[in-house]
């Protein structure tokens, strides 16, 4: 195991010179592999400027936002700079139709207005390290694939504790390269994240779900917030007393403007990608996987747009979770048609091909990878038919908010259930989690939902085999003579969790109604469709998932060994990465040519009052009409609005800061160009571009048009 370990390390440090564009690095091993691709792609900075454990360095100015966003410190009052998109759920639930922050934007215009958001965090990475070995301690080869886990598992515990004796912070560690390696994180959590300041949605969303994944772009997808701590400068829950948190490090700011061929870099939290999936992986992920969820959301999206637009608070209760679901919905489409336009399958037959040409030279290794490519093929034939099942259930069917709702009785049941058998007081258990059962009345469209329903019953029906179907779905669908619209409405109006009287005596004693519960239709139709998934679909994809990865493990493994002439960057997991590529226009297709910028001319030609995605307020048009853009404009006098440029990013990478050679901020990422939304499985440098917002059009509209220049007077502006 040691001796493989060391091996590997060496192979990661050592093997590759990395060039720009592709890759999401890892900024502790920059030094190793990357520094000098970066000086001589036009970085003035040394690896030590932007991670450093010894000296405050720039990563001690990046966040991840929430669960999964990026945001960047920008002065030394905690403000943090994030997207729109990022900020929009805060943003969203302290609207009312009154007071629609939503439409109209929000703007503290002091600290004492800044509005708390419960939940939201803003975490610090204080350092990283590599523990692959230090894991692997104890590990065995003969040792069983449970055992193999509970001993990394209880290493990791062991490991992570002791990164944090005696300090308030926080750590956890990942796998990286499938296993191949482990890399530990130490952070710092900061709990108060007040919201400072948002534009119009006609500003931050400008374009909407129509420009959303496209070039060119002219989103202002921006929002700022500001991050307190306790007296002591430390992280602490919400408080009044709290004070601005005064940071290591933040970002110097630069209005000097950028032009085509600049070196950039984008510091952020990349969520997921798969760049190292075997060819049949990437054919089910296009042909299966993709299309089906696709469809399904499609077809959500449809019906929850016709119900937002005929009703403004429906519209405010569903704005961030429609968003959510169209985001990906298109995303997916992108990627399944870009994969299919790039021929993706047979590329990666080619690399496999000439993978196995390598290890030919190996005769035990090549018997070793030709069986595992063997059985790569064979489980993804059978994996295939589960992953369709489970994007029906968590596409489909939690797609409507009464299915996903009833999951909460089950909770509940089960709670009842435990404390009788464990003979505990169940009223007490109850007071902590009754809150969570009035939710489904305050914020569904019931009509909305019960439209869901039916289309999804319906997509359920058609989509699946009849050997993959919930047989008591499929037994009442047959009941009903195929007629999902009659058997949801009698779900709607025989089901007493889903009426808002009757749920409410019934919670007043969930022990004494317990009979009510379980024979509630849609609480049976949705108890009776999870164990169906937990007896006859889960055991199964998780077999499949589980082997899948082990198999994973070991042809990276044999990529990092023979693919010598490759540089290997390791898949994004939701950890700290720096990604760096050139600001770049494109060809994206045959007689299309993209520039590298956008201005704020383009929005005055999209400006459309008939169409929401594309209104403009009368104060911009002002703005624009006077050209007054102060010292934001660029040489030729025009407000820049995004730019788009080569580095690798995906979802996680939002509200990213783009920074130019000398890490001044130049821009806040939020997006990627259509033709490329494939490069969470597949990198190409010639169209894949991330979408940035050039930082000018963010102090204009917060100095110009908002008039919260006071913030900007935080700031440290290069001019
Ligand atoms: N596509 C960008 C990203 O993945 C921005 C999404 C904003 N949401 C939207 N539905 N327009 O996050
Ligand atoms: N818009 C994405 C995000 O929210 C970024 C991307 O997928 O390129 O993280």
């Amino acid at each position: 195991m040691k001796k493989l370990v060391l091996s590997l390390v060496l192979v990661f440090t050592s093997t590759f010179a990395s060039i720009a564009d592709e890759g999401m690095w890892l900024p502790y091993l920059l030094k190793q592999l990357n520094e000098k691709d970066m000086k001589k792609n036009g970085c003035k900075l040394s690896a030590e400027d932007i991670y450093s454990i010894n000296k405050s360095s720039l990563k001690d100015a990046i966040v991840q936002f929430g669960g999964g966003c990026t945001g960047e410190i920008i002065s030394d009052k905690g403000l943090l700079l994030t997207n729109h998109h990022c900020g929009y759920s805060a943003v969203a639930s302290h609207s009312t139709v009154e007071k629609d922050y939503l439409t109209h934007g929000f703007w503290a215009m002091n600290q004492s207005e800044e509005l708390p958001n419960q939940g939201l965090t803003a975490t610090f990475i204080i350092r990283m390290e590599d523990v692959t070995e230090k894991i692997n301690k104890n590990l065995q080869a003969y040792f069983s694939p449970v055992q193999k886990d509970s001993t990394l598992k209880a290493n990791a515990k062991e490991l992570e504790l002791e990164a944090v004796k005696g300090t308030h912070y926080e750590a956890f560690t990942r796998p990286f390269y499938y296993g191949n390696m482990y890399v530990l994180f130490v952070t710092e959590v900061f709990k108060d994240v007040r919201l400072v300041g948002a534009p119009p949605s006609f500003i931050g969303k400008f374009g909407g779900d129509t420009d959303n994944w496209v070039w060119p772009r002219h989103t202002g997808d921006f929002s700022i917030f500001r991050i307190y701590a306790g007296k002591d400068n430390k992280p602490a829950e919400y408080s009044k007393d709290n004070v601005p948190y005064v940071p290591r490090r933040s970002l110097n700011i630069s209005i000097k403007g950028t032009e085509e061929g600049d070196f950039t870099m984008v510091y952020g939290f990349p969520g997921r990608t798969q760049e190292y999936l075997f060819s049949a992986g990437v054919d089910m992920l296009m042909n299966v996987e993709d299309p089906v969820k696709v469809s399904l959301r499609e077809k959500r999206l449809g019906i929850m747009d016709k119900f937002m637009k005929a009703d403004d608070q429906t519209r405010i209760n569903y704005a961030p979770n429609y968003a959510s679901v169209a985001n990906y919905w298109k995303k997916w489409l992108g990627e399944m048609t870009g994969l299919k336009q790039s021929n993706a399958v047979e590329k990666k037959k080619a690399w496999e091909k000439d993978f196995l040409t390598q290890v030919a030279t190996n005769p035990e290794d090549s018997k070793k990878f030709n069986e595992l490519f063997a059985e790569f093929q064979k489980i993804y034939e059978e994996y295939a038919v589960y992953n369709k099942q489970l994007s029906y259930l968590n596409e489909g069917l939690f797609g409507v908010n009464a299915f996903a709702y009833a999951r909460n009785f089950d909770k509940l049941v089960n709670e009842v259930n435990k404390s009788k058998a464990k003979k505990t007081d169940f009223k007490k258990e109850y007071e902590k989690i009754k809150g969570e059962y009035t939710g489904y009345h305050k914020y569904t469209n019931r009509a909305m939902d019960l439209q869901l329903m039916i289309a999804m019953l319906d997509m359920y029906d058609k989509g699946l085999g009849k050997q993959q179907k919930v047989p008591y779905i499929d037994s009442l669908i047959i009941a009903y003579e195929g007629n999902t619209e009659r058997l949801a409405k009698d779900l709607f109006q025989t089901s007493a969790i889903l009426d808002k009287e009757k749920v409410a005596k019934i919670l007043e004693n969930p022990e004494g109604n317990l009979d009510a519960i379980t024979k509630d239709p849609m609480y049976v139709l949705y108890s009776k469709t999870i164990s169906y998934y937990n007896t006859s679909v889960r055991p199964y994809s998780s077999k499949y998932e589980a082997r899948l990865n082990e198999m994973y493990k070991i042809y990276m493994a044999g990529q990092l060994k023979y693919m010598k002439g490759k540089q290997f960057y390791p898949d994004a997991n939701s950890t700290m990465r720096l990604t760096y590529g050139k600001i770049k226009g494109t060809k994206p297709r045959d007689g299309l040519i993209y520039n590298y910028y956008t201005t704020l001319d383009g929005i005055m030609e999209k400006e459309n009052p008939a169409i929401d995605d594309y209104v403009v307020f009368p104060r911009l048009k002002e703005l624009y009409a006077k050209k007054d853009y102060g010292q934001y404009a660029d040489k030729n006098g025009k407000l820049r609005v995004a730019f788009i440029a080569a580095n690798h990013t995906t979802g996680g990478n939002s509200g990213s800061p783009v920074l130019n050679a000398k890490g001044e901020l130049i821009g806040t990422n939020f997006d990627r160009a259509w033709e490329g939304t494939m490069s969470d499985v597949m990198y190409n440098p010639d169209i894949c571009r991330n979408i940035s917002l050039d930082i000018r059009y963010t102090l204009f509209v917060i100095d110009k048009y908002a008039g919260a220049g006071y913030l900007i007077n935080e700031m440290k502006l290069v001019k």
